[in-house]
Order: structure tokens, then C-alpha cells, then sequence
């Protein structure tokens, strides 16, 4: 099946673009397929699954950096944005993945990353070099410090990871980094700038690229006329479209821009934003002129609880409406402790949600893995409850690779192994993501999981083996196999982009019904739920008697 065919329908079947219903599933491709045994993936590891990922039904790929980066930040450490990593590949293996996504009817999605490049970048090298007062300097952001010989930073601003978010450099200057020191913010003020990363969206599309995922899309204009505010006075202010470093209005005119060059192919070549921004800012970046799709994040930050989650697709649903895009659900990606592993320790409570999902799990980290104990079976239960509501949502649903392994977060990596800034910027106080990036298990028997011959680049548990996919492919009851008939029943029975809530009598149990009469029904207490007349076509647990067993999803078919 090629891409033409593989159309997703919508409301018009016929007509919907086809991200708008998508199923994309991402992959960290340093962490996914190992071609040449030097315990790194690479793209020639990527076209090695593509059965996988076809057997799988996912209807895109998005894939993490793979571009030159001294992986300061998992490749989010871009050098050179239109060329390959070396340890991963060459163009031309990059043109053959994508080929071989493509015969077999799958996008591809690629990942930008426009907020800062890595300090290798070679406009930061003649940035470095030319000095203070240099054009080299004006495409980042430097300023003089404060105090005694300018040895203080210019403002005490803390980047995400920890410290500073100054850096100083040898002939005195800072440079802001609001990620890690390998970081360096761009000046997006700068017209050099603008025009770089049109060539480079341009330089992916011409190569057959389907569409693409903005990094931080919220933090790339900032305001920063002098005098810059203090930390406790940023914290005052508002998120209000006028805050000096974070969801502008400003970043919008970028977007446009960027929008004009996607509609100049056919089909128009797509964007989602990772924004981290009130919700009510979302459909800004979602409009049709500007990305076209944001990220949903809230489920990755909600517990696995009926109200959370009816309130949270009811919200999205009406964002995404008012902003003419689909919504987008996901629960892991790269950045958060797995949805098992989640749903597998005590529920967070509303009081400590926020960009914080990435914190959840941090205790049960910090202890490697013993503190507090994780329920690693109700945990996977949960999660393939959650998995089944989702993939039934209006929508695209972003997986992340090995959810569909029911993978839990690995808590096991000695602190010599870790490679997350996160962790060294906090002194240890944040373990950081690496439990997440893995690389997965292919093969029970086989070295490294048959991730690749060589030593994997993060050390995996002996654990996997029993996860590995080859084991999971026998089993019609294993996790692989729910997400491969729920995707292959999606797509046959996807419908209109709405869906109605249905009473159950239960405040812990949940039933909406799409268009056509699909219908999904989730228990998320601890009491069967008896569910009356319909035809059960696929279930996240065992099911018997005409009951929903505890924490458990349901599919009944639509009325043919
Ligand atoms: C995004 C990425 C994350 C990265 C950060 C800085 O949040 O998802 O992995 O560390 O941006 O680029």
C-alpha cells in the first residue's frame, strides 16, 4: 500500500487531510535499531523495522534528531540542520528510509529544533572566534555581566535543566542557553536566522519529508530590552502573549511564514507544536496558518482517573474546534517516565501537575526504582486501559516507541551511564530521562536484545526479555498485539472527528460513542462494570460475562 492510498478518513473520508485522524508513532532513533553494532541506532536500524512498524498499522513516523549533535541533549544539540549524524547515516540513508516508509503507507514526520543549536553549530564556533560586538555574535543572544569585570550574569534567569542560564566565555561575555550550556538560544530577531530555517524546512520537504515536529515552538522571540527583569520578576508577570521569554505573539509572524512554505507542496507538508503554553494560548499554534497541529500534553500529567480524563478530552476536543486543527493525545514521548511505570506508583494529585510530569517518578528514580514499589502489573493494566481510550478518542495519537511493548520506565542505570543533562545540571537531584531511552528489545535471545551486536549506549535490564517484541508477537495476549488490533480496527472503523459521552451510572467508568456507533467503554475503578448489549471487537484485559473486569478499556463495533 502506498502513502496515497493509505488516506485516513474523517468526517469525509475522502477529504480529510490525512493528520488530522493520523496514528504517529515516534521514534528516538539513537534508541531504536542498532544496524551497524556500534551500540548506537541509526537509520539503517530504522528501515530494518519498517515491518514492525507496518505490522504495527501506525500511519506516520516522527522521528527524534538525527542530525550531527555531540549529544549534550539526546541530538536536541543540532550542529548541522540538513545532514545526518555520522554514527547514524548519510543522506542517502536517510532517502532510503524514507522510501521504505513510504512503499509501505507510512509518513514521515522529522523533528526541528529552532530555539537554540548546539554550541558546535558552526555560526556559534565564528561566533566564538569573532568576538565581542561581531555580526558572528548577533544570531545568539550575548550580553556583558553585571558586577565587578562583568563576572556576575546579566540576570540570575535559571535555565529548564538547573543553573544559570548564562554562560560566560573567554573574553568575558555571556550567552543565554535556556537548555543545557551546549545549547546557545538564537536571536530570532536576526533575518539570517529566518531565512536558515526556511532553507532548512524547504531542504527536508524537497527530500519527501511528510511534515514536522517544532521543538520548544513557545521560547523562540523574546523581548529583551534592557533592564532585563529579575527571576522573581518574571515570575510576576503574565503569559499573556507580552512575556519577554516565553509564548509571544510575535512567534506567530514565524509560524506564518513557515505555513507559506508548507502549502507550497502537495500535499501541504504539516507541523505540531511542542508547546508548553496555557491551554487557552494552544489554538494559536494549532490554526490552520500557523503549525496546523499542537501538542495535547495533559494527559501525560493527569492520573489514571475517569473525572481527569473526561474533563481533559471535553477541554481539548473544544480547543481543538475553536482552532479549525484535530486534537492530539499522547501519554509517553521521550521526555516523561513511561505511562506503566506511572500508573504504576501513587497517583499524583492535582496539586502537583505541570511540566512536572517529567518530575513523576523522580522519587521512585532517585531510589532506583525501590521507593515507593511499583505495581508493575496494575501499572501495564492501567496502561493498556488508557492506550485503548485513547486510540478510540477524535484525534491523532502520537505513541512512543515501546509503549507499544508495554515498557516500563528502566530505573536501573548507573550514574557512570547516565547521560541526560538534566541529571548533572541538578547535581543528581533530577535523575533526568534516560529511563525512557533504553533501546528497546527486540529478541529474547539475542545480544542486546537484538537491538544491535554492540554494547548498548544505554544498559538494559534482563528484564526486557520477557518484553521483547519477538515474544510478544506469539502472544495474542500480550501488549503488542492489543495495540495491533486496536490499530488495525481503527482504521476501519475511523469516523467523524466528534464523539458523545453516554451515562453509566458510574462516576468511575466512562463510554462515549463516535459517529458511526463505535463505542469505548473504560472502567478505571475497581468494580466490574456489567455493560449490557454490544459486540466486545477488542479489550485492554480478559473479559467474560458481559462485564468491563477493574481498570480494563472495551471497543464494541459500530452498528454495520
Ligand atoms: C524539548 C524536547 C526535549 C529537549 C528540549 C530542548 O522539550 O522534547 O527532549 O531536551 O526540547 O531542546
Amino acid at each position: 500500500m502506498t502513502v496515497q492510498e493509505r488516506q485516513r478518513p474523517s468526517a469525509d473520508p475522502e477529504a480529510a487531510p490525512w493528520w488530522r485522524q493520523a496514528v504517529v508513532y515516534q521514534v528516538y532513533p539513537r534508541s531504536f535499531a542498532d544496524a551497524d553494532g556500534d551500540g548506537l541506532g541509526d537509520l539503517p536500524g530504522v528501515v530494518s523495522r519498517v515491518d514492525h512498524l507496518a505490522e504495527l498499522g501506525v500511519d506516520a513516523v516522527w522521528l527524534s534528531p538525527f542530525y550531527p549533535s555531540a549529544l549534550a541533549d539526546g541530538g536536541y544539540d543540532v550542529a548541522d540542520y540538513r545532514n545526518v549524524d555520522p554514527r547514524l547515516g548519510t543522506l542517502d540513508d536517510f532517502d532510503s528510509m524514507v522510501e521504505a516508509l513510504h512503499s509501505h503507507g507510512i509518513r514521515i514526520v522529522v523533528d526541528i529544533v529552532p530555539n537554540h543549536t548546539s554550541d558546535l553549530h558552526a555560526w556559534f564556533q565564528d561566533a566564538l572566534a569573532a568576538g565581542r560586538g561581531s555580526a558572528a555574535r548577533e544570531r545568539y543572544i550575548f550580553r556583558e555581566g553585571k558586577g565587578a569585570d562583568g563576572a556576575e550574569p546579566p540576570t540570575d534567569w535559571l535555565s529548564v535543566f538547573g543553573g544559570s542560564a548564562w554562560e560566560r566565555v573567554p573574553d568575558g561575555q555571556w550567552y543565554l542557553h535556556n537548555f543545557a550550556v551546549e545549547q546557545p538560544d538564537l536571536n530570532w530577531d536576526h533575518p539570517e536566522v529566518r531565512a536558515d530555517f526556511v532553507r532548512t524546512l524547504r531542504f527536508w520537504s524537497d527530500r519527501g519529508v511528510d511534515g514536522f515536529r517544532i521543538d520548544v515552538a513557545h521560547m523562540l522571540t523574546k523581548d529583551l530590552t534592557e533592564p532585563l527583569p529579575s527571576r522573581a520578576e518574571l515570575a510576576e508577570l503574565p503569559f499573556d502573549g507580552q512575556h519577554p521569554l516565553i509564548d509571544r505573539d510575535d512567534v506567530h509572524e514565524i509560524y506564518a511564514e513557515w505555513r507559506r512554505v508548507f502549502n507550497e507542496y502537495d500535499p501541504p507538508r504539516t507541523a505540531v507544536a511542542e508547546a508548553w503554553v496555557d491551554p487557552k494560548r494552544v489554538p494559536l499554534y494549532a490554526h490552520p496558518d500557523s503549525l496546523g497541529q499542537a501538542f495535547n500534553f495533559d494527559l501525560l500529567q493527569a492520573d489514571f482517573d475517569a473525572g481527569e480524563f473526561r474533563e481533559i478530552v471535553s477541554d481539548n476536543l473544544a480547543l481543538a474546534a475553536a482552532s479549525g486543527s484535530s486534537s492530539t493525545w499522547v501519554l509517553s514521548n521521550h521526555d516523561v517516565v513511561r505511562h506503566a511505570t506511572r500508573y504504576g506508583l501513587p497517583k499524583l494529585g492535582a496539586a502537583q501537575r505541570g511540566r512536572g510530569a517529567v518530575k513523576q517518578g523522580s522519587a521512585w528514580l532517585l531510589s532506583g526504582g525501590t521507593e515507593p514499589e511499583l505495581d508493575r502489573v496494575g501499572g501495564l493494566r492501567r496502561a493498556r486501559a488508557a492506550t485503548l481510550f485513547v486510540l478510540g478518542l477524535p484525534g491523532s495519537a502520537y505513541l512512543y516507541q515501546g509503549e507499544e511493548l508495554g515498557l516500563h520506565e528502566v530505573a536501573e542505570i548507573p550514574a557512570a551511564e547516565r547521560q541526560d543533562p538534566t541529571f548533572f545540571r541538578s547535581q543528581g537531584e533530577e535523575i533526568g530521562r534516560d529511563g525512557c531511552r533504553v533501546p528497546l528489545p527486540w529478541s529474547a535471545d539475542l545480544p542486546g536484545f537484538g537491538f544491535g551486536v554492540g554494547t548498548p549506549h544505554l544498559p538494559q535490564p534482563a528484564w526486557f526479555a520477557a518484553s521483547a517484541a519477538d515474544v510478544q508477537a506469539k502472544d495474542p495476549a500480550s501488549t503488542l498485539s492489543l495495540y495491533r488490533r486496536a490499530l488495525e480496527l481503527r482504521h476501519q472503523w475511523q469516523t467523524g472527528e466528534t464523539l458523545e459521552w453516554l451515562d453509566t451510572g458510574r462516576a468511575d467508568v466512562l463510554r462515549f460513542r463516535r459517529p458511526n456507533g463505535w463505542e469505548i467503554v473504560t472502567n478505571f475503578g475497581a468494580e466490574p462494570f456489567p455493560l449490557g448489549d454490544g459486540k466486545i471487537a477488542v479489550s485492554s484485559s480478559d473479559i467474560s460475562d458481559g462485564l468491563v473486569p477493574a481498570e480494563s478499556t472495551v471497543w464494541l463495533a459500530p452498528i454495520a
